[in-house]
Parts: structure tokens; sequence; C-alpha cells
């Protein structure tokens, strides 16, 4: 089996299909300096597909579509269909906002898609509008219940909480999430890019986020899925409920990191929080064989060493503290968390 240096092996392929996306989420959206990525060099449908069926034979066993906004690349369901063919893959998903998910959600599950993450920090479209620059709530509400019509299951809404922004938005959402029977998981504000201005002070904790919730409605742990996933699961003592929370910052799981991610230009990159990614691009369209693409990511992917989210919380503990800035990385628009 292959594994990075510290014996992780690569399990969840993270497949970014598009850096293009139409809301601008504050927490997310780099500045205008940005240079998006020409659409030349944009992987097509088949070389995504052939690069997935390569990961698969080193061992990943579940891929997850991202962009920026996957629903924004045309026709995404024929790429979910050639995916979905592709033997030995256990689970195929999608992160997406949800705008675009109305319309598309009844053709991603017939050509193979299992289940769908959906972004939603607030119910309060006002707020919405402030977080997304551009985004209407209603849209995303409808397309939640597309995708619940259309048999996804689960379905899972992502909430980002950020101190004075939407912090009181807590128990509306759990409210939500359980009278419809979705999935919840909080997340952590995280410092990925270079221009969301992260400071600890506006990450609001798991341990708060908990608070809040079980003063009304008391929780129980049930734990990570499988015992590695990002998000921490927990049930409610009375009633049915199915709440997690993804606390990067204050609760890494670097040590179980098996995702691997691939950005729409055909970068391989190995932690959220990378400075660079490697070009499995130029070698696939300089005409390599299997063998050389599999040698090419196996190499990478053994020298990994990447456990950026255990140092920051090394640095948040030590007297020098934590500088966001010290350290280029990756928009998280390329890379699609
Ligand atoms: P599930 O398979 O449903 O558990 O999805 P997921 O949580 O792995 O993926 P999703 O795209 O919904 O991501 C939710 C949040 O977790 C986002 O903020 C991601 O950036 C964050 N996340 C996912 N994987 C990692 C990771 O490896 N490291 C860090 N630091 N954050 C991650
Ligand atoms: N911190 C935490 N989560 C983030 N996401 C985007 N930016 C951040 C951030 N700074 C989340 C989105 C989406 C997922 C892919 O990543 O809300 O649900
Ligand atoms: Fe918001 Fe996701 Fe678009 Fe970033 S990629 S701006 S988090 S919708
Ligand atoms: Fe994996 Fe990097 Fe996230 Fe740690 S910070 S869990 S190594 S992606």
């Amino acid at each position: 089996m292959l594994l990075d240096s510290f014996h992780r092996p690569a399990k969840d392929l993270r497949i970014s299909v598009t850096d293009r996306c139409n809301l601008r989420c504050t927490y997310c959206m780099p500045f205008d300096e940005y240079v998006w990525i020409d659409k030349k060099e944009i992987l097509t449908f088949e070389e995504i597909t052939r690069l997935a069926r390569l990961f698969i034979g080193l061992g990943v066993d579940e891929i997850r579509l991202t962009g920026g906004e996957p629903l924004a690349r045309t026709n995404l369901e024929i790429l979910v269909g050639q995916l979905s063919a592709l033997a030995g893959l256990k689970d195929l998903s999608l992160t997406t906002n949800g705008i675009f998910l109305a319309e598309n959600a009844a053709a991603l599950a017939a050509a193979g898609l299992k289940r769908i993450n959906v972004s939603l920090d607030t119910l309060n479209a006002e707020r919405f509008r402030q977080i997304t620059k551009r985004g209407e709530l209603s849209k995303v509400l409808e397309g939640l219940f597309a995708a619940k019509g259309a048999g996804l299951h689960p379905i899972k809404i992502n909430a980002v909480i950020e101190r004075g922004v939407n912090d009181v938005d807590i128990l509306e959402l759990v409210e939500f999430s359980r009278e419809h029977s979705f999935a919840l998981r909080f997340i952590e504000f995280m410092d990925v890019g270079n221009s969301n201005s992260w400071k600890s002070e506006r990450m609001v904790s798991k341990t708060e986020i908990l608070a809040a919730i079980s003063a009304r409605y008391p929780l129980r742990e049930v734990g990570r899925d499988q015992g590695t996933a990002p998000s921490v699961d927990y049930e409610f003592a009375v009633g049915q409920g199915d709440i997690g929370v993804i606390a990067s910052v204050t609760e890494p799981f670097c040590s179980s990191c098996t995702r691997v991610r691939l950005t729409a230009d055909g970068k391989l990159v190995t932690c959220l929080f990378s400075e660079t990614g490697h070009d499995l691009k130029s070698l696939l369209r300089s005409g390599a064989t299997d063998e050389e693409l599999v040698q090419f990511i196996s190499g990478v992917w053994r020298k990994r060493r990447d456990r950026y989210s255990d140092e920051r919380l090394e640095a948040l503990h030590s007297i020098q503290g934590y500088q966001s800035k010290d350290h280029k990385k990756i928009e998280m628009i390329s890379l699609g968390g």
C-alpha cells in the first residue's frame, strides 16, 4: 500500500473541477490579484477520469468533487457518470454552495452521485447575502430540498462560524437541520488561503459551539466516522438529529489525514495549507504512460510530511504565537477545501 512519511495511506481524493465560483464568501475568496486558471489549463473530464482510475489503483476509494463551485462547470453529471463507473470506488460525493443545485440534483443522482455537502452559514437572508456577497438564500434552500427529493443521502450542511458574524445563527441552523433531517456540521473558521484576515479571536471554537447547542439541546458524543473523519459527531440526548464539528484549529486531525487533492489545472496537492502543488498535468499532456503517472504520484506521496494544523496548534500554544501571514498558501478557491 502507498504510504507517506508518517504511514498515512492516500484514501480520499478531492478533485476540484473549476476554480470559478458564483459567490464571494468573505472567509474564502481571495482579493482581486487572484489569477483565474486559464480555460485551456483545466483538465478535461477524460483526463480527470484517467487520473482518478490511477489514484484508485494506489488505494483511493472515495472521491469528492469540489471547486470553486463544482456546479459552475457545465455538464458535471457527465463526469459523475464516468467516475461512478470506475471499479473500486466506494463513495462519490460533491461539496457545493447549493445555488445551482435545484436544477442539477436529479441528473447528478441519476449519474451515480451518492451524497452531497452544502455550504450554508445562516438562515437569515440578509446575513447570507453579507457573507456570500452575491448569494440568494432561497436558491440554496430550494437546492437542499431538491437534493432530498432526488434521493441523495446523507445531505450535510456545512456552516463556518465566525465570531460577530453568524455565531447568533447556531441554534436556528440546528433546529432547521433536525426538522428536515439534514446532517449539520459546524466548521471552525480556518486560515485557508492568504486573504481572509484570519485571527484566532474570530474563530468560534468547537467547545464554544457545543456549549451553545447543549445549553438548549443536550448532546452525546458519537466520535469520528471510522475513527478518522475531520468531523467529531454528536447525537441528541432527546430526539433525532445528526450534528458534527470540524475543529481543524483546536483539535487537528493531521495524524489520520488520508486526503489527496487535485486542482482543476492538474496539480497534485498534499495538504489544504500547501504552498504549491506538483504539476501532474504537464506530465499527463506530454504523453506519459499510466506507469509514469503512477510513479510520479507515488513519489510525491511517499515524501509527504504535511501536518499543518498540528503545527498551527503547537504555535498557537507557544510563546511566539502563530502568524498565518508567514506562510503563503494555495487559495481555497483553487483547492475546494
Ligand atoms: P465528509 O466526507 O462528508 O466527512 O466530507 P468532508 O468534511 O471531508 O468534506 P467537505 O468538503 O464537506 O469539507 C468540510 C470542511 O472540512 C471544509 O471546511 C474543509 O476545508 C474541511 N476539511 C476537509 N478535509 C480537511 C483536511 O484534510 N484538513 C483540514 N484542515 N480541513 C479539512
Ligand atoms: N474556514 C473554514 N471552512 C471554510 N470553507 C471555506 N473557507 C473556509 C474557511 N476559511 C468551507 C466552505 C465549504 C467547504 C468546502 O469549505 O464553507 O463548505
Ligand atoms: Fe464561498 Fe465555496 Fe465559493 Fe469559496 S468556493 S466563495 S466558500 S461558495
Ligand atoms: Fe491533512 Fe493538511 Fe488538513 Fe492536516 S492540515 S488534516 S495534513 S490537509
